[in-house]
């Protein structure tokens, strides 16, 4: 079975819980989709685990469907969805529309992502899913927004509580199939959970989201800065020093080849 859009709402109202993480390249998204990974995000936060740069910003739009283009090759079951990079969808609906289109047409993911809940971006979103294009929200910590919010939790006043929680019934108005919940007040994003009939996907907000998130370098412990809600499974980072580091003794004392 195929997983898209439709699937992860069906799956809400089953309660069934939708697992979710990032992925880069063809050989990991191959073992992510292999091992029952239900929805794989090509998510902007390549720009810092992947390609260095301090935050996700300088991403563009052609590094996005490079990246895209090769999770597709390696996905035959869960559901591809795209970040928008930083000001490829911002300025107009005609934009994110173009952007979108290039991420449908170009990569063979099925939906795109876009941050944000505020009027202008609604309003994107209604337009893209009218054009028949899948989006999937992103609220509570923008990571685009790094300027303005910092990377603290959000939702913690009563003001970003009544503000973030109309955000999300704007999002789902519009249109969109399902929207992450990113270091968010785990009491507002159960509440959240609760009123809206797409799922959430949540990042450091809770066990309540209908689904959870994790960047995979992050869940595997090869990355530079772990969040602090990050569970780590692994340490990869660890597992291959200590290979390279024997294979270099090998090498070095000419055993390398079997
Ligand atoms: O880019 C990203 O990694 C994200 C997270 C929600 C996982 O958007």
């Amino acid at each position: 079975m195929v997983v898209t859009p439709r699937t992860l709402i069906r799956w809400k109202r089953e309660n069934r819980s939708i697992v979710a993480l990032t992925a880069w390249d063809y050989a990991s998204a191959k073992v992510l989709d292999e091992a029952g990974v239900d929805v794989l995000l090509v998510g902007d936060s390549l720009a810092q685990v992947v390609l260095g740069y301090e935050t996700t910003l300088p991403l563009t739009l052609d590094e996005m469907l490079h990246h895209a283009k090769a999770v597709s090759r390696g996905v035959k079951r869960a559901l591809v969805v795209v970040d928008l990079p930083f000001l490829t969808y911002q300025e107009s609906p005609q934009q994110a529309l173009r952007s979108a289109g290039r991420v449908l047409k170009e990569t063979g993911a099925s939906a795109v992502k876009l941050e944000g809940g505020y009027a202008a971006v609604v309003e994107t979103v209604a337009f893209l899913v009218r054009a028949g294009i899948p989006v999937m929200g992103h609220v509570g910590l923008t990571p685009q927004s790094v300027h303005q919010l910092g990377y603290r939790k959000q939702g913690t006043t009563k003001e970003d509580e009544s503000r973030l929680s109309s955000e999300v019934l704007a999002l789902q108005e519009a249109g969109a199939f399902s929207i992450v919940l990113e270091h968010l007040d785990t009491t507002l994003a159960t509440t959240i959970s609760q009123k809206l009939s797409i799922p959430t996907i949540g990042i450091g907000a809770g066990n309540a989201c209908d689904g959870q998130i994790l960047v995979t370098h992050d869940l595997l412990g090869w990355s530079d800065r772990q969040p602090p809600f990050a569970k780590v499974y692994a340490n990869l980072q660890d597992t291959i020093t200590e290979a390279v580091r024997r294979y270099s003794d090998d090498v070095r004392g000419r055993r390398n080849c079997q």
